[in-house]
């Protein structure tokens, strides 16, 4: 896996003063292909005796990566240098997961092995279909993910050895291969339909429509127009540099987990609201706004500090520009009700309105809020007859190749330890203890 060169060589230091004492000491500076420079502290511990706060890690670098690189104040992102904008339009999904995976664009060859070998690969254990059966028909489709993608590790015991580079290939490409088929069949399993197979004949958008929407008991023809609907939104949703259920999955990897386990544990720190959750609220926001004209009372709402709502799909830490990814799927979702010859949605409507009241109202601009990957997910999803409770499971689906090659990224870098940040302790200092029949 290609890796960028470390820029690590330059002399440029930063000297720290502490007021108290004025005693000083230097720390390096480090500075990747793009991006600002940063500050190396790894030593500030051992040099002054202090460390830092960061809560929300809002300023901290946990990592070096050569995967994908976000510059948030103009909305732009690269995955190994290509646009997304270029990627969403010209390249297709197993191209952009050879691509994280590997680091370059596959040639004709490379990419007909690869696309082989995942579709190789997307059956899963017929013992793993009885997993499904624990678990209540009502169960949200995300738990039965964190559930039985945390299972894999029980199956597949020959590409559990993360020491072994051909073992995590086949177990990253077993995970990319087989989320479309859970994720299928955690569908199946809630509307009590049986489960599809994998077809081979079937690119991998198409294959997972065909599990999803399919019934044995007639064919089911993939439109193209969706199948390329999907496969693109799989591409906007493939990876995000060090958001939190990436940082998540690199903490678990950090220990030495297993990527199965690794990647439940991703899929699980997705699910909250504030992350991967938000494409199901949005549309519950929607749901609950209505009509236009309570577009306004809804935003009093959201900018009342003394109120919880927030505005679902807005907002994000590193863009304070428009969220590329929220073009292309705004521009998608026209595509898609045209093709389905939806002539009005109301919900595409509304949503719009909603947006441009937002960036043209001051709470919005002064915090520099946009949609976000989320804001318009939903609508396309929804009309293409995906539930609400699938949302965020097929962004789990298509963020998994991401966390699979961030993970791989960890486990390949020799300056990697166990994650595991500091504290400020605020609770009681030590005291003695009191008998039971002591205590008041
Ligand atoms: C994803 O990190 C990634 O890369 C994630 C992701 C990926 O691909 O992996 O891009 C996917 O998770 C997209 C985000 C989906 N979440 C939502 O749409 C939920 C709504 N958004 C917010 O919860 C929020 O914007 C976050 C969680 C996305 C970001 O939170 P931050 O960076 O901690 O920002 P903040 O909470 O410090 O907000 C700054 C200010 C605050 O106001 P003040 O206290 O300064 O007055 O902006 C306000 C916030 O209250 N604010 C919002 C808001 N988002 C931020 N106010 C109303 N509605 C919002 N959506």
């Amino acid at each position: 896996m290609a890796k960028a060169p470390s820029q690590k060589g330059s002399n440029e230091t930063v000297t720290l003063t502490d007021n108290a004492t004025g005693k000083t000491a230097e720390f390096p500076l480090l500075k990747g292909r793009l991006g600002p420079k940063v500050i190396d502290i790894r030593s500030l511990y051992a040099q002054t005796g202090y460390f830092t706060y960061d809560p929300g890690y809002t300023a901290t670098g946990s990592t070096e990566s050569s995967i994908t690189y976000i510059d948030g104040d103009k909305g732009v992102l690269l995955h190994r240098g290509y646009s997304i904008e270029e990627l969403a339009e010209k390249s297709d999904y197993m191209e952009v997961c050879y691509l994280l995976l590997k680091g370059e664009l596959p040639n004709k060859q490379q990419k007909e092995e690869f696309e082989h070998t995942i579709t190789h690969h997307t059956m899963v254990h017929e013992q793993l279909t009885q997993f499904f059966r624990g678990f209540r028909r009502d169960a949200h489709p995300m738990a039965i993910m964190c559930g039985v993608v945390g299972a894999l590790s029980a199956f597949y015991h020959d590409s559990t050895d993360i020491s072994d580079p051909q073992q995590r290939m086949v177990a990253s490409y077993r995970l990319v291969a087989k989320m479309p088929t859970i994720a299928a069949m955690a569908y199946k399993f809630s509307v009590g339909q049986p489960f599809m197979y994998p077809r081979n004949d079937l690119k991998y958008a198409a294959n997972f429509l065909h599990m999803m929407f399919g019934v044995p008991c007639e064919d089911y023809e993939v439109n193209p127009v969706l199948a390329k609907a999907m496969d693109r939104i799989f591409i906007l949703h493939a990876d995000h540099e060090q958001n939190a259920s990436t940082s998540t999955v690199r903490l678990a990897g950090s220990t030495g987990a297993n990527p199965f386990a690794c990647i439940a544990a991703g899929i699980a720190s997705l699910w909250g609201p504030a992350h991967g959750g938000a494409n199901e609220a949005v549309l519950a926001m929607l749901g609950e706004i209505g009509d236009r004209k309570n577009i306004k009372g809804y935003l009093a709402r959201v900018k009342d500090r003394k109120d919880p709502t927030m505005l679902m799909g807005f907002g994000h830490r590193v863009y304070k520009n428009y969220d590329p990814r929220a073009k292309v799927l705004q521009k998608s979702c026209h595509a898609v009700l045209k093709e389905l010859k939806i002539k009005n949605e109301p919900l595409l409507d509304l949503a719009m309105e909603l947006e441009n009241i937002a960036l043209s109202d001051n709470y919005f601009v002064e915090r520099k809020l946009f949609p976000n990957v989320d804001f318009y997910s939903g609508i396309i999803l929804k009309a293409m007859g995906v539930p609400t409770s699938m949302f965020t499971v097929l962004f789990a689906l298509a963020r998994t190749v991401g966390w699979i090659a961030q993970w791989n990224e960890l486990i390949e870098d020799t300056e990697q330890k166990i994650g595991r940040p500091r504290q400020i302790y605020t609770g009681k200092g030590r005291r003695k203890y009191v008998p039971i029949s002591k205590r008041r």
